[in-house]
């Protein structure tokens, strides 16, 4: 068991091509035990390729990625989730013609133990207990994200890492997911997010890092970053050097 404060994941100098294209560009940070830590930017900034070559879906053209101090670039992505990475895909992707209890049992086949199990799921989201023999294809978008976390959960990851979970879903439906984390944090459960929702981003996370086109523009913590400095960095108006906002994590 990590202690909360100690690093937990680092990504030192994570570059990433897709072909000739450079989506992410000598990226670094390290995320602590027990924080929520958001990375923001605008379409096409690099946001979900970085998490999924965390999670090993694609490959790193140089950099480490570190979980617990040790390194994983190179570990397959089902050992990445035995060893604590889950991701919560942008999109969902569930299996759509796999009932909801189906889907969520696919998460169940790498997992650690832990405290989440499929039961425990039903705890977070009771309407699911009623549609547990539906098709994920049936559900609203609000209810597949709902699964989409659950069948991560139920892995028990150490870091769980959500790519654009308010995507196409009401605002209402967003805050109910949201309202979910410090239950999952409690539980110790680390989480890396993306979000294209700055205000959403800042609300919940204790450090958010800015991608401008694969590199970082901004990290800090969102009680210490003006609207000007938050702006400049996403939209690439402030000047081109990454600016650092000293923050301690919580
Ligand atoms: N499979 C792919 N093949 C080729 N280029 C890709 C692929 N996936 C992403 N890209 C390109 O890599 C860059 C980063 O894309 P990525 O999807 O990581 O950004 P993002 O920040 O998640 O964007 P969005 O907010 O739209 O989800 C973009 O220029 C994108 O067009
Ligand atoms: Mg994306």
């Amino acid at each position: 068991m990590t202690t909360p404060g100690q690093s937990l994941l680092e990504v030192e100098n994570l570059t990433v091509h897709h072909g000739q294209l450079c989506a992410v560009n000598d990226v670094s940070f390290t995320l602590s035990a027990g924080e929520t830590f958001a990375i923001i930017g605008a379409n096409g900034a690099g946001k979900s390729t970085m998490l999924r070559t965390i999670v090993g879906l694609h490959p790193a053209t140089s950099g480490r990625i570190l979980l617990d101090g040790t390194d994983v670039s190179a570990t397959p992505t089902s050992k990445r989730l035995s060893k604590g990475l889950a991701l919560v895909p942008e999109g969902r992707r569930l299996f759509p013609s796999l009932t909801v209890e189906e889907n969520l049992k696919v998460g169940t086949h790498r997992a650690r133990p832990g405290p989440f199990d499929i039961e425990r799921v039903y705890a977070l989201f009771p309407w699911m207990v009623a549609r547990k023999r539906q098709r994920a294809a049936r559900l609203s978008g609000g209810e597949q994200q709902a699964v989409a976390i659950g069948r991560a959960l139920v892995a028990n990851p150490r870091v769980l890492l959500l790519d654009e979970l308010s995507l196409g879903l009401a605002p209402v439906v967003v805050q109910r997911i949201y309202a979910l984390l410090p239950e999952l944090l409690a539980d110790g459960v680390t989480i890396l997010l993306v979000e294209q929702d700055v205000t959403q981003a800042m609300r919940v996370a204790s450090r958010v890092l800015c991608l401008l086109e694969g590199r970082t523009t901004l990290v800090g913590s969102p009680k210490e970053l003006t609207r000007a400095q938050i702006e400049g960095a996403y939209f690439g108006l402030a000047d081109e050097r990454e600016t650092t906002v000293e923050s301690m994590p919580p």
